[in-house]
């Protein structure tokens, strides 16, 4: 539990340190797209990606062997797979997530958005759904086990809701704590 107050408290430590990074930083980063040459949110999702200052190459020949080769598991899958500074990059995530990870550069798989949440980048459309950018530590890790890295299109009433208090006593049941791993 202790752990993952401070996981907690580290991400929100980086993302407040590190808000301030250029695109233009990114600017001679590669990213290796594997899509369907028909897939036209996948198109979107590559411009999104150029916008913010990547470099990409799309490799135009569908993405289901490319994730089991690198052990992105199914249960995170989405309609592409994009590689990037020896990361892997499942769905619709938004290129500011990727910066900052990117960054941090932690001892993780990489990043996924399972499935194609509209309002992600490249899926916009009328419909807004929140959807959460999933942190993946290890090949082969379940979705389940994964954790929340940011979390987009939140409603404005949950975000009103107050943060979880920053120190415990060690003592709260575990039903306290759960809050943080919602909608994972
Ligand atoms: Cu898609
Ligand atoms: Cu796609």
């Amino acid at each position: 539990m202790k752990k993952q107050i401070h996981t907690l408290l580290t991400g929100i430590i980086l993302s407040v340190g590190l808000s301030g990074i250029s695109p233009q930083v990114m600017a001679t980063t590669t990213v290796e797209v594997y899509k369907s040459p028909t897939c036209g949110c996948c198109g979107k999702w590559v411009d999104h990606m150029k916008a913010h200052g990547f470099t990409v190459i799309t490799k135009d020949v569908g993405n289901q062997e490319i994730r089991k080769k690198v052990g992105m598991s199914e249960s995170l899958g989405s309609c592409h797979t994009a590689l990037v500074n020896g990361y892997v990059m499942e769905g619709h995530i938004p290129a500011p997530d990727i910066i900052r990870f990117l960054k941090e550069k932690p001892d993780a798989l990489g990043l996924a958005v399972p499935d194609m949440p509209h309002g992600s980048p490249g899926m916009e459309g009328q419909r807004v759904d929140p959807y959460n950018v999933l942190k993946v530590n290890a090949p082969g890790q379940l979705r389940r086990d994964t954790e929340i890295y940011s979390r987009h299109n939140v409603p404005q009433a949950q975000k009103n809701v107050p943060p979880a208090p920053p120190t415990t006593t060690g003592n709260e049941p575990e039903s306290d704590l759960s809050i943080m791993r919602l909608r994972n």
